[in-house]
């Protein structure tokens, strides 16, 4: 009797200790359990949020913040593919920048709410190292937004994206009241923010926090100066063959760096100048900074990383593969009234004259920029159940 009496307790006591452990266990989970319910109806978020930080190769000597506040990034990344951020619910930040396309997308003008096209070519948002380090923030300027560089901050171009008519449509009023009113978002919040609700700011931070934490430095390039950086302590790629690059890669280096770094940077990362013209047209009928000042057509200097995704090409997207943009910089250049004198000899447009042979190069050189990372890790993809 005893014995039993003391199987029964041992029973029990079992019973109780692993009813104690589920709840435990419940607990450590990251969201409330109600809230893993609402978000499994919407979403595909890991257990835990994925890690934003940005672990840059060590010869990008960032005086940057890195860190990356990963509940904020998680909340911008679902409002990134949101279409409830538009007008008609048709689109979202994702429809014009694709992450496979390197944030970019393959059509000449993008498809906005309420059946418009956008009037420029969409911006390839992982063309740059790293989106704040490039762009800047709060504290120090980086290089402006857009294609005519009217937009200093993320939160401005944000907020102008989504009201601009050909895109998402949406007062942020309208942006506001439809975030707050919808069920996902409401336990995300309150692990950003810790509160029930957002302001129209903390929507633009939010956003700004997921594309901030955007990279390209995984790539081939940035391997084989990092390798030399370790060893030489310094990048200067302009004197080294680079370590693992082919013959064909390292001549397209060298073509980049004569006959496009000046405008498009030496480490395709600053740009060498930040807006300019490259004759693209004889007459412009968009004249880019020069519709707001009244000067010569100018347009911002893009990125060249992953530039192979981001097809088609400039600000209109007139031109369609790589191999028309090496024509056009090869013999199309025309002369223009405010052709940047990168792009001159003697007063005249400039005709680079590309062997196919140089052409091969700078493509396989364009090619060990390209990030596989980026456009397919899944922290920074369509997080909803279709
Ligand atoms: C309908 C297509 C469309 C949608 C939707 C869209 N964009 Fe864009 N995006 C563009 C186009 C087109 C440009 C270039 C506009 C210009 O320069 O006038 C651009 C430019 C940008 C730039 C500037 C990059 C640079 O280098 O200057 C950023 C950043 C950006 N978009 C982020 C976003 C975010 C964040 C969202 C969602 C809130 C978004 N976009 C929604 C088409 C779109
Ligand atoms: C005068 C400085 C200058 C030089 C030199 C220059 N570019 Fe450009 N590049 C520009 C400007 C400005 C634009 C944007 C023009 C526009 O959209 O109207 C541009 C756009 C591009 C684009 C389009 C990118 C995109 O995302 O749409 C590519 C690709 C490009 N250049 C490649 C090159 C290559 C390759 C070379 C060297 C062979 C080169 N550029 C030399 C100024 C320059």
């Amino acid at each position: 009797m005893k014995n039993f009496q003391f199987i029964l307790f041992l029973l029990l006591f079992t019973v109780a200790f692993t009813a104690c452990n589920k709840d435990l266990e419940f607990k450590n989970r990251y969201y409330d359990e109600a809230d893993y319910e609402i978000l499994n109806r919407h979403l595909k978020l890991p257990e835990l949020p994925y890690n934003y930080n940005i672990d840059y190769p060590d010869y990008i000597n960032s005086f940057v913040n890195t860190n990356i506040d990963y509940n904020k990034a998680t909340l911008g990344r679902v409002l990134f593919y949101d279409k409830s951020l538009s007008s008609d619910k048709s689109v979202s930040c994702a429809t014009c920048h694709k992450q496979e396309l390197a944030f970019s997308d393959n059509v000449a003008f993008s498809p906005g709410a309420e059946g418009k096209v956008t009037t420029r070519n969409s911006i390839a948002l992982g063309s740059v190292i790293n989106f704040r380090l490039y762009y800047g923030n709060e504290v120090f300027n980086g290089i402006p937004f857009f294609w005519d560089n009217s937009a200093n901050t993320i939160q401005e171009q944000s907020r102008r994206t989504l009201a601009n008519p050909n895109e998402m449509n949406m007062h942020m009023s309208q942006v506001h009241s439809r975030v707050n009113s919808i069920e996902y978002y409401k336990p995300l919040i309150k692990k950003a923010y810790g509160k029930e609700s957002l302001s129209q700011d903390q929507i633009l931070d939010a956003i700004a926090e997921f594309t901030n934490s955007i990279t390209n430095y995984n790539t081939k390039f940035d391997r084989s100066v990092d390798e030399h950086f370790k060893v030489a302590r310094n990048t200067n790629v302009r004197e080294i063959t680079m370590a693992n690059f082919t013959a064909e890669e390292n001549t397209g280096k060298n073509l980049y760096l004569d006959n496009c770094a000046s405008c498009h940077g030496t480490m395709a990362g600053r740009p060498g100048r930040t807006e300019g013209n490259n004759g693209l047209y004889t007459t412009y009928s968009d004249r880019g900074m020069g519709a707001n000042d009244g000067g010569a057509p100018r347009f911002k200097v893009p990125t060249l990383r992953n530039v192979l995704l981001t097809g088609p090409y400039m600000h209109d997207g007139s031109l369609k593969t790589i191999d028309d943009v090496l024509e056009h910089y090869s013999t199309r250049v025309k002369n223009t009234a405010g052709l940047s004198p990168e792009l001159m000899v003697s007063n005249q447009a400039k005709k680079m004259n590309f062997s196919e042979s140089d052409k091969a190069a700078l493509k396989a050189f364009f090619a060990t920029m390209t990030d596989d990372v980026v456009t397919a890790d899944p922290k920074f993809g369509d997080p909803f159940i279709k």
